[in-house]
Parts: structure tokens; sequence; C-alpha cells
């Protein structure tokens, strides 16, 4: 192993595992598969663009390591995380002759994880899973803490299970082929980490954003390591959401209505309505006395920096209305009894879980802020 992986632990006891980062950590994806297999055989679920660019060398990882493998392709794109396409893939999965010993390998971004994860909780009643993210969202976040799961008509990731991966390969090489947008985007969840819980981490990044963006390899080992090493901290200690794991959703109960509003299409990338969201909860906390106003214009210049959105007018959505915004953020999967669940910050570095967000207030806001 070089010294420029570093691994880290995420503490759940019998599922504890363990996460790389480094680079070219796809050529020696056998070797750090192999001891986990309980049987020799793998069945890698990747997107027909991922797939271009990374199966053929994980396919010849797999095989210097003598593990034989079979391989699905999706469709790239959040459309393949729906009830069809994820029929066709277990079934697809099942024709291999898969066994409780299998292993399945999610080589991709979010949607890839996702649904190969969900595929991994349910197929024979649960099979081993490791994960190989290949977008920066992804290495930052999703790869990382055991959600998994697709989309219905109803709503977005309303079918899934919490479901462990064995082994997390944040392969850092892999993102020089990830189109810039797509990078920009999982940029703003690496400063969500800095905005909810250290503050000298978002001062390390408004110095070094340029370098993580450039793929600078030291400031975005630097940039990946910390926000797993966050992520793997809070899961730990709540693994179920029902407490301080929410603080990571920072940001998306404003983006996730913006998604719904602009039809989850790439309009609006899911990184960047986080962006945007976080920069309306730090206007919407600076409306209610909670932070200082210069904390929520740093917070901007920063995104505005990193070529993000952070004005509804530059996404096109000038004029939406208050509560068509308001409706949506009232089908967040964190309300209770109707209430809004948000979370809001005290300062750069400190946010908190508000569970009923005074509606009329944020009414107003929205109204203003459209
Ligand atoms: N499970 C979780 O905890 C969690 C957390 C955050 C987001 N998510 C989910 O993640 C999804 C978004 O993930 P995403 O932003 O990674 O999108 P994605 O998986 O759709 O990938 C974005 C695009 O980049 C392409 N791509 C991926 N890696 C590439 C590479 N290295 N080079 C070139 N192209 C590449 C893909 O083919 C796709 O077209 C959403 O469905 C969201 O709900 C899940």
């Amino acid at each position: 192993m070089t010294e420029e992986v570093e691994r880290l632990r995420v503490e759940l006891g019998d599922r504890a595992y363990e996460i790389l980062v480094g680079p070219r950590l796809i050529e020696r994806a056998g070797r750090e598969i192999q001891p986990l297999l309980r049987r020799r055989q793998v069945v890698i679920v990747s997107d027909e663009t991922v797939a271009r660019h990374f199966v053929p060398q994980l396919r010849d990882s797999l095989s210097e390591a003598g593990i034989t493998h079979h391989t699905v392709l999706l469709p790239p794109g959040e459309e393949t995380k729906d009830l069809d396409h994820f029929g066709r893939l277990a079934e697809e999965i099942l024709t291999f002759g898969i066994e409780r010993g299998t292993m399945l390998v999610a080589l991709g971004g979010g949607v890839v994880g996702d649904v190969a994860g969900f595929a991994a909780a349910t197929l024979l009643r649960g099979i081993d899973f490791v994960q190989i993210p290949t977008t920066l969202l992804a290495q930052v976040d999703s790869s990382v803490g055991g959600k998994t799961g697709i989309n219905t008509r109803i709503g977005k990731n309303l079918i899934g299970a919490f479901y462990q991966p064995r082994l997390v390969l944040a392969d850092t090489t892999v993102l020089t082929t990830l189109p810039r947008r797509e990078l920009l985007a999982g940029y703003a969840e690496v400063a969500k980490y800095g905005l909810i819980r250290d503050a000298a981490f978002f001062t390390w990044l408004e110095a070094e954003c340029g370098a993580v963006c450039d793929l600078a390899p030291a400031a975005l080992r630097r940039a990946v390591m910390t926000s797993c090493a966050m992520k793997a901290d809070i899961v730990a200690g709540d693994e179920r959401e029902e407490g301080d794991r929410a603080l990571l959703n920072f940001g998306h109960t404003f983006g996730h209505a913006l998604e719904t509003e602009t039809g989850f299409s790439s309009r609006l990338l899911h990184g960047e309505a986080v962006g945007l969201g976080m920069a309306l909860a730090f206007d919407f906390a600076t409306r209610l006395g909670l932070v200082a106003a210069e904390e929520a214009r740093r917070v901007r210049r920063h995104l505005d920096a990193m070529g993000l959105p952070t004005e509804l007018s530059a996404i096109g959505l000038a004029g939406t209305s208050a509560d068509d915004l308001l409706a949506h953020m009232g089908k967040d999967k964190k309300v209770r009894d109707g209430q809004i669940t948000l979370i809001l910050p005290r300062r750069i570095g400190g946010a908190f879980v508000m569970k009923d967000a005074p509606r009329d207030e944020l009414r107003d806001f929205l109204a203003a802020a459209a």
C-alpha cells in the first residue's frame, strides 16, 4: 500500500468497515476485496458512462486476484433509480446464480451506489457489497453511511434500507473524467461538512478550494478524508438518523424543494440544490436572528466563487410561488405532525435541528427570495 492511500474506519460494531481514499484504488480493488469474500464471485453494477472508463480495469483487477465476476450495466442518470430498473437489475443479478456469499460491487456515482446498495440489501435477504464511488458527491457522502434506496412516482428515496457496505474504495484518480459541473456539485457537499461542524475546515476550503477542484492530489485527498471522517463519526453515533445524523441534511430541505420544482432534471443537480439550499438556510437563519449576516455573506461569497448557483434567479426560479416551495418542503421525510424540520446554522461550523420551523416566517422569506 502506498502512503498516498489513507484509511479510516466507520465504527459500527460487527458491521464496521474501512474507507480507503487515494489514487488508483480500482487497480488494487481485487486485492482489497479478496479478504472480504465468502465466495469468489463478484457482480459489478455500474452505469454505461462509468463503465466505459473504469469497468475494464476493475475486471482486470478482480481477475488478477482470482475472483470470478459478472457485470450489469444501467443507463446513467437519476431515472435509473426507479422500480422498473431496480426490478430488471435484481433479476439479471439472480440469473448469475448468486449465493449468500456473493459480493456485489457498486462502481459509479450516487445513483449506482443507491440502487446497487438496495439490491444488495434485498437479494437473498441481503448479500455483501462494496462501494467504489466515482463522483465527488458519492465519495464524500452517498457511499458512506449505508443509506440505500430508489425513487417512486410519489417521491424520491421513499423505498430503501439502511444497509452498510463492507468496504468503500474512494479512488481519487477517477475524478479526472468527471464533468466539471458534476465535480462542483459534489464540492457543495464538501463545503457542507465545514458549515455544519468544522469552521477550520471551511476556512481551509476558502483557501484551497481551487486546488481541490483542480484535483491537486494532496488537497483533494484531505477534502475527501475530512468529509468522510466527519460522516463516519456522525453515522457511528446515529446510524438510523434519530439525532445528529440529521445535521447531514443541512441545505437539503430547501434543496429538495428546488429539485422538485425543477423536476429532478439536469437543470439543477442534487449538489447544486444543496449548495443553494445552504445559502438559503444561512439567509433564513439571519432573518430569524440566529446567525450574523456577515456569516451568511461569507458562505454565499464562497459558493459564488466556486461557480455554484446561490440565487433562485440563477436557476430560472425567480417568481416561483413561495406556497409551492413550502408545499414541497412540507413533503420532506423529516416532517413530523405537519411541522417542517430545518437544519439551521448558528455560525459557520455550528448547525442545529429546528423541529418546528415557523411556517409564516418561512413563507415570507421564500416570497422575498423568489
Ligand atoms: N445514499 C446517500 O446517503 C446519498 C447521499 C447523497 C446523495 N444520494 C443520491 O445520489 C444521487 C446523485 O449522485 P451523483 O451526484 O453521484 O450522480 P450520478 O450517480 O447520477 O452521477 C452523475 C453523472 O456522472 C457520471 N459519472 C459518474 N462518475 C463518473 C466519472 N468518474 N467520470 C465520468 N462520468 C462519471 C454518471 O454516469 C452520471 O451521468 C442521487 O440519486 C441522490 O439521491 C444518496
